[in-house]
């Protein structure tokens, strides 16, 4: 598993959310396998819309300290198959966060692993961050085993952090240094 049909790591690009995605994004959004370990608001045609205005960048690597939503297209067939959030928490101070979803027709074929570590080297190499966190439900081990691979550190758990499906749950938090980025 985790790789792609030929045994290699899918090749994937990670791209601004642009209005043909947000048909894909809102059908991802209503799987219910996507919102089992993470809370999913359900957002309109013209929530996305508004969204994708104000994120527009002159470049697309000159982030401001403010929330992007990324696309992870497939290269080869220059399909979506899943998004990022990607939080710019302080540019001033290097830090941000991430979190990651993979169309449930997607699964298990190393996307949401490359996808990770594809921002990963773009965020090390072409911005100031120095400091990525992330949290991951302690149920989830498809999502703990994506920021092993991709050389996080587990750092403790957040005890009844968030609220999904109507119940508190306990998550873990990791964390990526850039100076130990491999
Ligand atoms: C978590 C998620 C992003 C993983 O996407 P993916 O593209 O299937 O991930 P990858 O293929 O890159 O890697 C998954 C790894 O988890 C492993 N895995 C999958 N299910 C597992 C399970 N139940 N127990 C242990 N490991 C599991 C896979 O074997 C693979 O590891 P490997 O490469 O060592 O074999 C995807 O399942 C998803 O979108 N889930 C719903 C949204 C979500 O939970 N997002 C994360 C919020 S923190």
């Amino acid at each position: 598993m985790g790789t792609s049909e030929r045994g290699r790591p899918p090749k994937v690009r990670i791209i601004l959310l642009h209005e043909k995605h947000i048909a894909r994004m809102i059908e991802w959004r209503n799987q219910p396998e996507i919102g089992e370990h993470q809370p999913i608001a359900q957002l309109s045609r013209d929530q996305f819309m508004n969204f994708i205005s104000s994120q527009k960048a002159p470049h697309f690597w000159k982030l401001a300290d403010r929330e992007y939503i990324l696309i992870i297209e497939e290269v080869t067939g220059k399909q979506p198959v899943g998004w990022i959030t990607l939080e710019i928490s302080s540019q001033q101070h290097g830090l941000s966060r991430l979190g990651y979803s993979i169309g449930k027709e997607h699964w298990g074929r190393g996307y949401a692993t490359a996808a990770v570590r594809t921002l990963l080297v773009q965020l090390f190499t072409k911005t100031a961050i120095v400091r990525i966190e992330a949290d991951c439900s302690v149920h989830n081990p498809a999502s703990m085993r994506v920021l092993d691979k991709c050389g996080f550190r587990k750092v403790g758990v957040k005890k009844e952090y968030l609220v999904i499906n109507g119940r508190r749950v306990d998550h873990y938090y990791y964390e990526l240094l850039k100076k130990n980025f491999k």
